[in-house]
């Protein structure tokens, strides 16, 4: 077999990587983070080998690529979390039509929002999604993430639901089974669907997936819904995930809780009391400040949230209607200015809490040996820039199973 060389990345003016061993992070943990200057990593067969300062490198073997990263950083390649990637179609009109004043919540109502989206991605067909989904994981990988989950949800047939979770596999992503996103316009009612979904399409969906995601709120899916599909779901194997409290409260938290749920995403309309249980369970929070701007939503309670020790994880929540944004660095700078959260926390939630999210944390979201040789080179003096320069070229190099991921 063709083993690709060993690669050195040398002359790292900052190393960065989140502290501990442990995920996920919480309170003081989220923050720590451990600052190498003047470092080297040393990646073979796909994993991390070898960490240190320069001084400690000794000689290395000839068959070894060489990358100078003189007065750049290293972090651990960003993990997303929380993507809806395997779309067609877009829905600028939308966009314009929002942005004259029509409401998320209105255009939904009217058969427009997500059920547009529908429409488009049954009509792209198998290939069609296999290039639209690759298309969106190089925005991502551009972006520096170097591992993206991707949810179905804009099939909601049989065929197009096990369509899209093969698309986000066969581009390299974390196949996640958003069977419950919307209620299609061949079914009357929730019930019904779940009906069809949970006996037609989950036995497949189960031996693609890695999880499945519901979405709760008005219009979409009550907790009583969500219960009966999730409690289906966990028991053909999946992980199980919710968007919750985006709009308003429907009970999503005390449900997470209930079902042993890797996260409840969203958490923008959380109040007091679903913070503190949320903090006290081992439900992970993922919030999606994206969104939250890109409707001019309020954002979630992250301050709140962390204070009491919840698991926190950032996402982009990519997808056409809510947050039409592949920008991990975005959301950090989001974080940072908006959600109160310190650079060293948001890199922390888009690294190791995303990776705990996904089940990935013994071997992704951390910059040390054993670890999967995932990694970012960011052409900046200052790791900080990554939330820092909003919006800004970061000069970013990502580096995957220890190989540039760019031409
Ligand atoms: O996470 N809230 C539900 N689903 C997506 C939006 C989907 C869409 O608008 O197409 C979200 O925001
Ligand atoms: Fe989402």
């Amino acid at each position: 077999m063709n083993r690709p060389p060993a690669l050195l990345v040398r002359d790292i003016a900052q190393l960065v990587s989140p502290s501990g061993t442990s995920a996920p992070l919480r309170r003081r943990d989220l923050r720590t983070v451990d600052v190498l200057e003047d470092a080297f990593v040393l990646c073979r067969e796909g994993r991390i080998e070898r960490v240190g300062r320069m001084r400690e490198l000794g000689a290395v073997a000839s068959n070894v690529d060489d990358l100078d990263a003189s007065g750049r950083c290293v972090l651990p390649g960003l993990l997303d979390c929380h993507t809806h990637a395997a779309f067609a179609g877009d829905r600028v009109d939308e966009f314009s039509r929002r942005a004259a004043g029509a409401s998320y919540e209105e255009l939904h109502a009217a058969g427009g929002g997500i059920l547009s989206t529908v429409r488009a991605t049954r009509a792209a067909g198998e290939h069609g999604l296999q290039e639209v989904v690759q298309r969106h994981a190089n925005w991502m990988l551009r972006a520096g993430t170097t591992t993206f989950e991707a949810k179905s949800g804009y099939g909601l047939d049989r065929e197009t639901e096990l369509a899209s979770l093969r698309a986000v596999g066969a581009a390299g992503g974390v196949p996640t089974w958003l069977g419950a996103h919307a209620i299609p316009p061949e079914f009357d009612d929730g019930e019904a669907y779940l009906d069809f979904a949970l006996q037609e399409v989950l036995p497949e969906a189960a031996t693609i997936a890695r999880a499945a995601d519901v979405f709760v709120e008005d219009g979409a899916f009550d907790a009583a819904q969500a219960r009966r599909y999730l409690m289906a779901c966990r028991d053909a194997g999946l992980a199980v995930r919710l968007h919750g409290d985006q709009f308003t409260e429907q009970g999503a938290v005390p449900l997470a809780i209930e079902v042993g749920a890797r996260s409840i995403d969203h958490l923008e309309a959380t109040g007091v009391d679903g913070a503190r249980a949320l903090a006290a369970s081992t439900v992970a929070g993922v919030m999606l400040p994206a969104s939250a701007l890109f409707l001019g939503r309020p954002m979630p309670p992250a301050r709140a949230l962390i204070d009491a020790g919840a698991a926190v994880a950032l996402a982009t929540d990519f997808n056409p209607g809510s947050a039409f944004c592949e920008s991990l660095p975005l959301i950090c700078s989001l974080a940072c200015t908006q959600l109160r959260m310190s650079p060293g926390e948001a890199l922390a939630a888009c690294t190791v809490n995303a990776a705990h999210v996904l089940g990935l944390a013994d071997r992704k979201g951390r910059v040390a040996a054993g670890y999967d040789a995932d990694l970012l080179v960011l052409d900046a003096p200052d790791w900080r820039y990554l939330a820092y320069h909003l919006g800004g070229d970061l000069g970013l190099e990502p580096i995957v199973a220890g190989t540039r991921a760019l031409p």
